[in-house]
Formats: structure tokens, C-alpha cells, sequence
């Protein structure tokens, strides 16, 4: 325990010693600032009359703290009606500048969003229907899915006509299915899976698709086999007496 003591002495007095040195070059150090801070001060104070300063401080000349100082230098020069009108036009401005930017990104992101003109061209096919004679089936392309296209005969319109409808698996007249009786314009995919029907074929007259076995009628209604449904009517217009706008 002896030399432990005196080690515990000896590390006492040196730490004694180190704080003495240390509170010495802080009391020197905070003099040195004091001296600076006060040499600041009195060069303040000799501005303070306003002799030496280069600049007009709202706060020359008062010398109570209860004072408001003058701020009237900081005034505008011009009438109240003139610096609102300058607000206003600021204000203004930058709304309408704001306004255009808004307006041509939300423009510029439609416009990029929106169809080229070729996907556009590809929605709509025009068809002259004065090269499909009477009786015989045309088959087109149209977004990528085949479309039939048959100039019926009297004969066929009367027999699509003859049908007991509530008799069919999806009941539907044949008036429902065409604009103009002798033109049949439907997409040529079987409702079943989607083959493609083999035209003037089938027990019936119609379509008739090979995969499974679907007979369709002269209408495209579905009257044997596995599919469920008639062929399917895409949308379409006659512009013209001899012309057809499918899409
Ligand atoms: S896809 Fe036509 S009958 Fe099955």
C-alpha cells in the first residue's frame, strides 16, 4: 500500500501543478481577448458620433433604449400606388410565366403518352367494297386479328333470317349483327380458343373452325361444337355507299 500512496502523492502534485500552469494561460489568453474586445468596443465608440462612419445607421443619435430608431432613410422615394402597381406586376408575371411552364409540361407528357400516327393509322382500315362481289369473303387485317368480311346473297340473308333464335346457344337475330343485310362484317376468331375459321364451311353453311369442331352459321352464330359464343361484331361504319371504315 506504501508505494501506491506515494505514486497516488506524486501524480497529485503533478496534476497540481498542470492545472496552475493552465489557469495561468487562460487568465493570459482571456486578457489578451478582453484587450481585443475592448479595442473593438472604443472603435465602435468613436463611430458612434457618426464622424468616422461610411454608411447611414438607422440607429445614429439615439440614445435611449426605449427609442424607436428612424428608419424613414429605408423609405421608398416613390408614392404607395407605384409600389403596389410594381407588386402586381411581379405578381402577375411570374403567375403567367408559371402558368406557361405548367401548361407546356403537362402538354409535352399528353403528347409523348399519347399514339404516333402510325399505331393511329393502324386502329382504322378503310375497305372499297366494290372489289368483293356478291357471295365471296374478304379477310383483312385489323389490329392484328382477322376480320370477315362477306357481301351475302338474298338467299343467305333470308336463311340467317329463318333461324328460331331462342333456339341458338347465344341468342341473337341477324339484324342485330349487321348494319346492311348483305354486308357480314365480324372477327374471324373462334370464341372457343381463338383459332381462325375456315369460311364457307361447316354443317351450317357459315365458318367452321377445325381445331375443335365449331360450326357457325351464315350470320357467324355459333350453332355446333364447343364454343360458347356468336363470332364477335367489331366496330365499324359505312363513310360511303361502297366504302367500309372498320375500328
Ligand atoms: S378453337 Fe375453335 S373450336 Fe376450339
Amino acid at each position: 500500500m506504501a508505494p501506491l500512496s506515494t505514486a497516488s502523492r506524486v501524480f497529485a502534485r503533478s496534476a497540481a501543478q498542470a492545472i496552475q500552469t493552465s489557469s495561468k494561460t487562460s487568465t493570459n489568453t482571456t486578457a489578451r481577448l478582453a484587450a481585443v474586445a475592448s479595442s473593438s468596443f472604443s472603435t465602435s465608440a468613436s463611430r458612434n458620433d457618426g464622424s468616422a462612419a461610411t454608411f447611414k445607421s438607422p440607429f445614429r443619435g439615439t440614445s435611449k433604449s426605449d427609442q424607436a430608431p428612424d428608419f424613414s432613410h429605408y423609405l421608398s422615394k416613390k408614392s404607395g400606388n407605384a409600389n403596389a402597381l410594381f407588386g402586381y406586376f411581379m405578381v402577375g408575371t411570374l403567375g403567367a410565366l408559371s402558368a406557361a411552364g405548367a401548361k407546356s409540361t403537362v402538354q409535352e407528357f399528353l403528347v409523348n403518352m399519347s399514339a404516333s400516327a402510325d399505331v393511329l393509322a393502324m386502329a382504322k382500315v378503310e375497305v372499297d367494297l366494290n372489289t368483293i362481289p356478291e357471295g365471296k369473303n374478304v379477310i383483312i387485317k385489323w389490329r392484328g386479328k382477322p376480320v370477315f368480311i362477306r357481301h351475302r346473297t338474298e338467299s343467305e340473308i333470308a336463311e340467317a333470317n329463318a333461324v328460331n333464335v331462342q333456339s341458338l346457344r347465344d341468342p341473337q337475330a341477324d339484324a342485330d349483327r349487321v348494319q346492311k343485310p348483305e354486308w357480314l362484317v365480324m372477327l374471324g376468331v373462334c370464341t372457343h380458343l381463338g383459332c381462325v375459321p375456315i369460311g364457307e364451311a361447316g354443317d351450317f353453311g357459315g365458318w367452321f373452325c377445325p381445331c375443335h369442331g365449331s360450326h357457325y352459321d351464315i350470320s357467324g352464330r355459333i350453332r355446333k361444337g364447343p364454343a360458347p359464343l356468336n363470332l364477335e361484331i367489331p366496330t365499324y361504319e359505312f363513310p360511303e355507299d361502297e366504302k367500309l371504315v372498320i375500328g
